[in-house]
């Protein structure tokens, strides 16, 4: 399959051009999985705690024996997670060492305009900035990430992402699996070059200034090496007891569909307890959970249905070979559990249709814009530009949005808003900030627009085709 002179593409059905790696991958399930360390604040007040992150290059080995050179907060990939309280402010300095200007965006955050990372708001290499999260939300699995116009996709391709958890008083009565069995998964498939690098296709975005891909990756960019955490379809070692699992799809461009193999005998795979913004009203059990990208799963898988000694895989009916792995569990023994997950959840107010005095409709296509050659990828047959309002809800008020995808399906996503779903299935209950729609397909969602006046963007996450003009400005009055 190798191309010589170009990059070793191949398909794989329904999704678009797949980047073969050429480096050696290891063997699935015989790296451990690790766990983003948390980051400790530098200092703290009465209402305040302050962390410290610097944007950096750093060599990893990801694959055993080989070096990729990796942007990374702190040099890491992940990046470390950042846990908040509800109702504490978090002020995050970061510092930009790389050599390309930044932009940071705390993905579900409910954030005032002048910090929620807008696209062009450029930290520039060698400055600092202080982002401020007043976090004045439910307890919620938030991510934070780059956001630059038109290099998202490779400047988050190349690390720049990690988690941001909050806590809250209601969540911690519930008596969910905590601590150690509280592990954030980070999914992400990536392609390495022959010495270990990530490979990302040809222009080079860092120095051309142009968008970071060809037409051939027009859909997105998809790789044939799924890493959790950073680390090649790992292992992890479960007791016999429950687990929350907080997974996170932050892949360019992929889409999973996740199952245990085997299932657990006589009951279901996955309990969802959260959404992309926070605990469900109520439970809500899956045999098989898609997740597109940027969407978070909140989940409780019960190994107590397993012996000890099983091998349990965590696997993406969606992938073909490489990507049908994810994760493999394996149960040591019986052990002792305190948790458990109670029938009623959190408080969440539905919103209904008579709620919304204004409604609007966004058509996600490929069409209508070209750039160097390219056909964009656009909303309503428009570009995106920051000078352009193209919604102005006002402040308190809940519309109603018909969304609706063309050509490929696209994961639409939007800032400072939580959202729900009308009408929508199992897989969307609960508030949310991201929702896939098919090719062709619908939704209409219900949006609460609280908190802070002012500009926000709403886009594909799919990163290809974001930096490639799938985005829009609201403004809040
Ligand atoms: Cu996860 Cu506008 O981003
Ligand atoms: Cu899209």
């Amino acid at each position: 399959l190798s191309v010589s002179g170009g990059p070793n593409v191949t398909t794989e059905s329904s999704a678009g051009a797949v980047l073969r790696s050429r480096a050696r991958l290891p063997e699935p399930f015989t790296l451990p999985l690790s766990v983003p360390e948390v980051l400790r604040p530098s200092s703290s007040d009465a209402t305040t705690d302050y962390y410290e992150l610097t944007q950096r290059e750093s060599d990893l080995e990801i694959l055993p024996g080989l070096h990729t050179r990796v942007w990374g907060y702190d040099g890491r990939f992940p990046g470390p997670t950042i846990v908040s309280r509800r109702g504490r402010r978090t002020v995050v300095r970061h510092r930009n060492e790389l050599p390309v200007p930044t932009v940071v965006h705390l993905h579900g955050g409910r954030t005032p305009p002048e910090h929620d990372g807008y696209p062009t708001d450029l930290m520039q290499p060698g400055a600092r900035r202080e982002y401020v999260y007043p976090l004045d939300q439910p307890a919620a699995t938030l991510w934070y990430h780059d956001h630059r116009m038109d290099f998202t996709g490779p400047q988050v391709y190349r690390g720049l992402a990690g988690f941001h958890l909050l806590h809250d008083d209601e969540e911690d009565r519930l008596g969910l699996p905590s601590g150690e069995r509280d592990i954030p998964l980070l999914i992400a498939d990536r392609a390495f070059a022959e010495d270990g690098s990530f490979d990302y296709p040809a222009r080079d975005p860092s120095l051309r200034g142009e968008p970071g891909v060809t037409d051939d990756f027009a859909s997105g960019v998809l790789g044939d090496c799924v890493l959790v955490n950073g680390v090649p379809w790992p292992f992890l070692e479960v007791e016999a007891v429950r687990y929350r699992f907080r997974l996170l799809n932050a892949s360019n461009a992929r889409r999973y569909r996740l199952a245990l193999d085997p299932p657990p005998p006589g009951g279901a795979a996955f309990t969802q307890v959260g959404g992309d913004q926070g605990l469900l009203a109520s439970p809500v059990l899956h045999e098989e959970l898609p997740i597109a990208q940027a969407e978070r799963f909140d989940v409780v898988v019960d190994f107590s249905a397993y012996r000890p000694g099983q091998r349990i895989t965590l696997v993406n009916t969606l992938g073909e070979s490489g990507t049908r792995a994810v994760l493999r569990f394996v149960v040591t023994r019986r052990a002792r559990d305190d948790s458990r997950v109670p029938r009623t959840l959190a408080e969440v107010e539905p919103l209904s249709r008579s709620q919304a005095r204004v409604e609007r409709e966004f058509v996600f296509a490929r069409g209508g814009a070209q750039h160097h050659g390219m056909t964009l990828w656009t909303v309503n047959g428009q570009a995106f530009d920051p000078r352009r309002i193209d919604a102005d809800p006002e402040l308190g008020s809940v519309e109603l949005w018909r969304i609706r995808a063309q050509n490929v399906p696209h994961p639409i996503h939007v800032h400072l808003a939580p959202f729900q779903v009308l009408g929508g299935g199992p897989t969307t209950s609960g508030w949310k900030d991201t929702v896939d729609l098919d090719n062709g397909g619908e939704a209409e969602i219900l949006l609460r627009f609280d908190g802070y006046r002012g500009r926000y963007v709403f886009h594909c996450h799919n990163l290809e085709h974001e930096d490639m003009m799938m985005m829009a400005n609201f403004e809040v009055r």
